[in-house]
């Protein structure tokens, strides 16, 4: 039944992409393995692991040294935070790099809650990822802060954001919320709540970790105050980075030690990073570049289909007389714009294979109407089936997916789905292909038949 429909049409060189993730090609008891598992992290490019590896071997030494590996690994960290100013559209002494999101937040919070007493308040949001919640919680604690929770629509899981507007008021000091949500695949407006963040005088703080492989971030557009996101969600290695305005890098205080730098962006970089991963972000940067740098030259070669509306910025772009040499920037925006085209068919073809299952809910978005509101990560359960022995058939047959609450707890909690074992995700992302989608429909289907 699932195989009869009309297969995903993509503009993506799908074979060409995915000739460039090794690990795409491993099966898992004779099963090609389908990594439907790209909210936990995705898979990398050769190019990546290769700028680990020369990395490692060529430049390995510490920052600041007066002899060649050491300036070597400053110019290398410098590439690197030049590629991400162009990913996230910012300056480079704009760029933090870190851990990973979560320990970013931590600092951060810690910092900006030095400035904060009681009185104060701070607004998390019951859809985020915990990441972005108990940092906060957590400074609010010792600070003496209260904390206010904007709540959700069970029925779409989207943000209520009538509840939300009502709870920022004259003394909100910063609002966190998510980019989008790693559980459901909900895409918010956070242009709309920076907004409103601002118009009381509030900080907003982006987690953009769930929403960087499937959408551009413009943090200028935005107008966040910070963004944090996290490389190996991305097509990188296992590193956070968080953009914050150069205003409130230099006002705020970081948690340093004395011979570190007072100078930003350094100041707010703890210890000795992890070199040979910052040196596989410019790759894994790179490697989002160059494939909108392709897509746009199939467009100048006019091979797109034109009916995409995605595809109007950049043909005005190359239309342009004397058009300038694409840019990394514009390089970046043109692959999302292919992205977004291709992930869209797979969410349609996901949503309505799995609207055939029986005794399946899907948590989120369905309609059409409203794809641009989600992204393709889909949270589900089956009647008598628990997430995870779903996951662990599935997984037998090669086909990635999680289950538990992936730390979106206050909204596993909230749909009382927690106690039960939490959701079936499933994760797409632009290497999945139609045909990846129908096999693990099919599989499901035939789990869930069998229950
Ligand atoms: C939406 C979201 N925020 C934050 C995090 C935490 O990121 P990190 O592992 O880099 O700390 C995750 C990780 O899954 C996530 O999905």
């Amino acid at each position: 039944m699932l195989t009869t429909e009309p297969s995903v049409h993509s503009a993506l060189p799908l074979a060409s992409i995915r000739s460039q993730f090794p690990s795409l090609s491993q099966t898992v008891n004779g099963y090609p393995a389908v990594f439907l598992d790209g909210p936990g992290g995705t898979q990398v490019p050769q190019r990546v692991i290769d700028a680990i590896v020369d990395y490692l071997r060529r430049n390995n030494a510490n920052t600041g040294g007066a002899y060649a590996t050491s300036r070597r690994t400053d110019a290398m960290i410098a590439e690197a935070r030049a590629a991400m100013a162009d990913f996230l559209h910012c300056g480079v002494d704009e760029v933090m790099f870190g851990a990973n999101m979560t320990s970013l937040t931590f600092a951060m919070s810690r910092a900006i809650g030095r400035e904060l007493k009681p009185g104060d308040e701070i607004l998390v949001t019951r859809l985020d990822h915990d990441a972005n919640v108990s940092p906060w919680i957590t400074m609010a604690e010792d600070r003496g802060v209260s904390v206010r929770w904007a709540e959700m629509h069970d029925e779409d899981c989207t943000l209520d954001m009538a509840d939300l507007a009502s709870k920022i008021n004259r003394n909100t000091r910063l609002v966190a919320v998510g980019y989008a949500s790693n559980a459901v695949g909900t895409i918010n407006p956070v242009e709309e709540i920076v907004r409103l963040a601002h118009a009381a005088g509030a900080l907003a703080y982006i987690d953009a970790v769930h929403y960087a492989p499937h959408g551009l971030i413009d943090v200028a557009a935005i107008d966040c105050d910070f963004l944090v996101c996290s490389t190996y969600k991305f097509f990188g290695p296992h590193m956070g980075v968080l953009y914050g305005k150069r205003e409130h890098l230099e006002r705020f205080r970081p948690y340093k030690v004395r011979p570190n730098t007072n100078a930003i962006p350094n100041c707010w970089e703890s210890g000795t990073l992890n070199h040979e991963c910052i040196a596989g972000i410019t790759a894994c940067v790179d490697y989002v570049a160059d494939l909108g740098r392709h897509m746009i030259g199939l467009c100048a070669h006019r091979r797109l289909p034109h009916s995409q509306p995605a595809w109007s910025e950049v043909e005005r772009r190359l239309s342009k007389p004397g058009s300038p040499e694409i840019s990394r920037r514009a390089a970046i925006e043109a692959a999302y714009a292919a992205i977004r085209e291709h992930e869209r068919a797979l969410i349609e073809r996901m949503i309505s294979g799995l609207k055939k299952i029986p005794a399946l809910t899907i948590y989120g978005i369905t309609d059409p109407a409203r794809w641009e509101r989600r992204c393709g990560t889909f949270a589900v359960r089956i009647e008598n089936h628990t997430p995870f022995d779903l996951a662990t058939k599935l997984g037998e047959r090669g086909l990635f997916t999680w289950d538990g609450n992936y730390y979106a707890l206050n909204l596993t909690e909230h749909l009382d789905v927690e106690k039960t074992g939490g959701f079936l995700r499933i994760g797409l992302v632009h290497y999945n292909t139609g045909q990846e989608v129908d096999r693990f429909l099919y599989a499901l289907q035939e789990i869930a038949g069998n229950g």
